[in-house]
């Protein structure tokens, strides 16, 4: 693509172009306010690529959404969550070899340190698992202050193994259980459910229903782009903050109920539409008004112009589960109505708001038995192996910067401080 031309205040500017390789195209603004005095202005980033990376690709007009090429329907089709891990962090599937070693590597650091149980008898009865997960995962790095950067596999090894059991020791604090510690017979998926509702009372099986099912939501969670949480993972990383640090801001950012906490708030939206006799065409209304400031939760995406390739295998898996638990559940009724008609108003054909990850995947939680409020953890579980590629991608670039946006000024001119009789 040749050089990109801009005219301002009566100069012209050429700039370079970058061409992906799927064929996006991008201007190079690095020199821009060297060479005109101008920066550029995208607030929320919309039209901003901070980075190259050749992780995930997605399409959001077409709803195409890949891992290192390959199409998230393969991935979740042929994938354990496992290799997933391997495939976005390292670049490639892993051999067989390969993965047996690293399924063994992660089995053998699930474990917590002992003392990192003291910090569970701190946190109030109802605190947030994520608060607990962000800072649970910040504090690894006191146990393991050698530089991430030196033991990087390490400890790359270290987080995806452990962030599931802080996880599931934060939902047993929160219902008064004991902790149950790993098994070194189980999958990683398989693990995390026999921590989460395994108890020394009674034998506890994990339903094979349910480990497929928490297979592809972790698949489907796994990375996506420069999203907000992933964006703030690079952002801190670029100070050469500790993978721990850097990984635990992630968490917080995932935390909002704009992005990973809308999950959260689609149970607790269809809870609300429920109680109000399940009149779901007052909300849809509701939605469209502007002087409402109420959303329809799991609705709408950045970058998705069309249905999010996630949300439509979400959909299909839900009702696999639900069907094969023979579970009836009357907020899937809901969703199902409130998707049929947002589908055909005007107001979010327009904009082309179409149900997200978030709209289905509670569903899926709530037939394993996860509470609401472990869903945004679920998404981080997910998301981890994500964040941990882009922040190695990112410190493995020789010509990574610390990230250090610029911004319009718009307060006063400068003034003098007037005698304090005067203020
Ligand atoms: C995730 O980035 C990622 O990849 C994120 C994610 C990932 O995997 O990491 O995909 C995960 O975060 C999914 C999104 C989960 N959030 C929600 O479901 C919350 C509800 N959705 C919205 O708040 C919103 O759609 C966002 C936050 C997802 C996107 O916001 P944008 O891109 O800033 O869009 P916008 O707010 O500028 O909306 C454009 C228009 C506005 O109307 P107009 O000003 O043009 O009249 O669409 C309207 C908005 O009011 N709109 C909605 C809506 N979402 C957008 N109106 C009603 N309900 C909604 N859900």
């Amino acid at each position: 693509m040749s050089d990109a031309k801009i005219l301002l205040g009566g100069n012209e500017y050429e700039l370079p172009t970058i061409t992906g390789s799927e064929g996006e195209v991008g201007i190079e603004i690095r020199s821009l306010r060297k060479v005109s005095g101008a920066v550029t202005l995208d607030e929320g980033y919309g039209n901003t690529g901070s980075c190259k990376s050749a992780i995930t690709f997605i399409d959001g007009e077409q709803g195409i959404l890949r891992y290192r090429g390959y199409p998230i329907e393969e991935v979740a089709e042929q994938c354990t969550f496992v290799e997933v891990c391997y495939l976005l962090i390292y670049g490639m599937l892993p051999s067989a070899d390969e993965l047996a070693s690293f399924s063994e590597s992660l089995t053998r650091h699930t474990l917590l340190h002992e003392d990192m149980k003291k910090f569970f008898e701190g946190y109030s009865p109802s605190a947030h698992p994520m608060a607990i997960l962000s800072s649970m995962v910040a504090s690894l790095s006191t146990y393991y202050p050698e530089s991430t950067d030196a033991n990087l596999d390490l400890n790359i090894l270290r987080l995806l193994a452990k962030a599931k059991t802080i996880a599931a020791f934060s939902y047993k604090k929160s219902i008064g259980q004991p902790f149950i510690y790993p098994r070194n017979d189980l999958t990683y998926t398989q693990n995390f459910l026999h921590m989460m509702f395994a108890n020394p009372a009674e034998p506890y099986e994990v339903p094979e229903v349910f480990d497929h099912a928490l297979r592809l939501l972790l698949i489907l969670h796994a990375d996506h782009e420069q999203n907000c949480s992933t964006s703030t993972v690079r952002m801190v990383g670029s100070s050469e903050a500790d993978l721990f640090a850097s990984i635990s801001a992630g968490i917080n950012a995932l935390s909002g109920p704009l992005h990973g906490g809308a999950n959260q708030k689609v149970m607790e939206m269809l809870r609300r539409i429920r109680a109000d006799g399940s009149n779901y065409k007052k909300y849809v209304e509701m939605a469209k008004d502007k002087d409402s400031d109420f959303r329809l939760m799991g609705f709408g995406h950045r970058v998705y112009k069309n249905f999010d390739p996630r949300a439509r295998i979400l959909k299909a898996a839900a009702n696999r589960v639900l069907e094969e638990l023979h579970l009836d559940d009357s907020l899937l009724d809901i969703a199902r109505a409130l998707e049929e008609v947002a589908l055909q108003d005007e107001y979010f054909v327009e904009r082309k708001l179409y149900p997200n990850v978030d709209f289905y995947s509670g569903f899926l939680y709530r037939a394993m038995g996860i509470p609401t409020d472990m869903f945004t953890v679920m998404f981080a579980l997910g998301r981890l192996p994500g964040w941990i590629a882009h922040w190695k991608e990112m410190r493995e670039d020789p010509k990574a910067r610390i990230h250090r946006p610029r911004q319009i000024y718009i307060g006063e001119a400068a003034r003098s401080i007037p005698p304090r009789d005067k203020r």
